[in-house]
């Protein structure tokens, strides 16, 4: 078996047909981080959780940045291409479905997962974003029509401003994507409610509730 490019935690699904989860963790976080949230957001789903390449101090992350909030750019674009070829490789080689991967990120894993639907359009099926913020604005502008997106921010997150996340919606709106935008009574960590709505949504239609807040 060829090595496939990222330290990576990989299960099956219930069945070949079912979806992969790809789970992205945070800023020093790892492959085992989200793990426990699988069994929460889609319980028939596979798992695929790669490790960030890049060490910040120490602290494994998907992509560079300069500050908080102030991307690599050329370096995000490199490694959003690196991360698409594994999840493909990472198919082929597992014999899961890589028509139906859902990626579930956190801050820097959400979004390199945003950039994933915005630079390679087609890899992901859905995208779960966990206290996402816009990782790059291309142009021009793709357009990834109908890919489900939800952003799942929180109102009092002290990284992530609530104008940010408008800007990552309409983004995303503008691109062409279904975008569900749920503000979350809470900081940058996750509470329950995240993956209650998640799941709920995970289990819905995939279409579009745009423009919902509570
Ligand atoms: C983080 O701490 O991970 C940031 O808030 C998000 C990022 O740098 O991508």
């Amino acid at each position: 078996m060829a090595e496939l490019a990222f330290v990576h935690h990989y299960q099956p699904g219930k069945t070949p047909a079912s979806p992969t989860l790809l789970l992205l963790h945070g800023t020093g976080g790892n492959e085992h981080d989200l793990l426990g949230l699988a069994p929460d957001l889609l319980p028939e789903a596979g798992v695929l959780s790669p490790r960030g390449k890049v060490l910040e101090h120490g602290m494994p992350r998907f992509f560079r940045r300069l500050a908080e909030g102030m991307f690599d750019l050329e370096d995000l674009r490199v490694r959003t291409a690196e991360l698409a070829d594994f999840v493909i490789a990472a198919a082929a080689q597992y014999g899961f479905d890589a028509a139906r991967v859902i990626a579930a990120g956190f801050s820097n894993g959400a979004n390199i997962a945003a950039s994933i639907v915005l630079l390679r359009p087609g890899v992901l099926h859905r995208a779960v974003l966990f206290r996402a913020m816009v990782p790059l604005v291309p142009d021009p502008l793709p357009l990834v029509p109908g890919t489900p997106v939800l952003v799942s921010n929180g109102r009092a997150d002290p990284i992530v401003a609530a104008a940010e996340t408008e800007r990552l919606a309409a983004l995303l709106r503008d691109a062409g994507a279904e975008v569900t935008l749920v503000l979350q009574a809470a900081g940058h960590h996750l509470i329950p409610e995240d993956l209650i709505r998640a799941r709920e949504w995970l289990g819905s239609s995939g279409r579009s509730t745009q423009g919902e807040r509570r």
